[in-house]
């Protein structure tokens, strides 16, 4: 496990895109929980949608002390709440004060060595997404597979090019027609960009929301959990299981282009590590 390590290099990843609603609060909680029940890693989950928070209220949190005090000069470690064995750091949908957010690379970069990894989760808002990318290592586009989506989500990976900072790939959510939608290769196509996981809409996810539990924690044999939890192995460098129907059908060609591009996301792992 990373954390025996002494120096240890710990990533922060970022969830994002610049359009509502796609999952992005959803994949970064999601991915925070598989790290740590089934990888046991130790992760910081931040939310950093500045103006609509949502991590506190998916996890039922109390926040008396939030992101944004903590960026206005309180000590971070004074924000961290524990929620299904993720710390998590909720922000504030209250917050009067004026806070410099792009002091969030600063703060979080003190805390990298005491992580396996700090996950991200972001605003919609072009502005607000700024200094998200500026404090992450790596970010992940999420969106769903149509074109409206697809297009609107693609404006934050221009962002993270002009920002230089690494796309690891787009995680496609929300997928409920696969006949009318994108497929992984029309995903690639347009946007140039691996995609590294594919997650369907489903209807447990009400569920979750409303247990305030996460679904990987809820139920960890539902079919985004073990989505969510193959996309969590190849960030954190562990080998892949084949599914019942990788084994059966192995020449598919778009389960084998989704496990490659995952391959070389857990490859990136270990480079990082260097
Ligand atoms: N795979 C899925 N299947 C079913 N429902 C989902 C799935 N992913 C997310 N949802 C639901 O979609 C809604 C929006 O998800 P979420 O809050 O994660 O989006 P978001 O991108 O963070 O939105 P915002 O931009 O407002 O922060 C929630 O009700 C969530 O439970
Ligand atoms: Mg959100």
């Amino acid at each position: 496990m990373l954390s025996s390590l002494g120096d240890k290099m710990s990533n922060i990843l970022a969830f994002v895109s610049i359009k509502g609603g796609v999952g992005k609060t959803t994949l970064a909680l999601e991915t925070a929980s598989s790290l740590v029940n089934d990888f046991g890693k130790k992760v910081l989950l931040v939310d950093a949608n500045f103006s609509a928070p949502n991590i506190g209220l998916y996890l039922d949190l109390t926040n008396e002390v939030t992101l944004h005090d903590a960026l206005s000069g309180t000590l971070l470690h004074n924000a961290i709440y524990e929620s299904h064995g993720i710390d998590v750091v909720p922000a504030s949908m209250y917050y009067r004060g004026e806070v410099n957010v792009f002091k969030l690379k600063q703060i979080l970069n003190k805390f990298k060595n005491r992580y396996d990894f700090i996950i991200i989760d972001s605003s919609p808002n072009y502005e607000e997404l700024k200094p998200v990318i500026a404090a992450a290592d790596k970010i992940f586009v999420v969106t769903s597979p149509d074109n409206v989506t697809l297009t609107t989500s693609l404006k934050a990976a221009r962002l993270a090019r002009e920002q230089d900072t690494p796309i690891g790939g787009i995680v496609v959510n929300r997928i409920r027609s696969p006949r009318h939608e994108y497929n992984l290769n029309e995903i690639e196509i347009i946007s140039e960009i691996p995609v590294v996981a594919r997650i369907r809409d489903h209807k447990k996810m009400a569920q979750a929301l409303n247990d305030k539990t996460p679904m990987t924690v809820l139920d960890g044999a539902n079919v985004v959990s073990r989505e969510v939890r193959r996309f969590a192995s190849a960030i954190c460098g562990n080998p892949e299981k084949e599914n019942f129907f990788q084994k059966i059908i192995p020449f598919k060609d778009s389960f084998q282009k989704e496990r490659v591009n995952r391959e070389f996301l857990r490859q990136g792992f270990y480079e990082s590590q260097i």
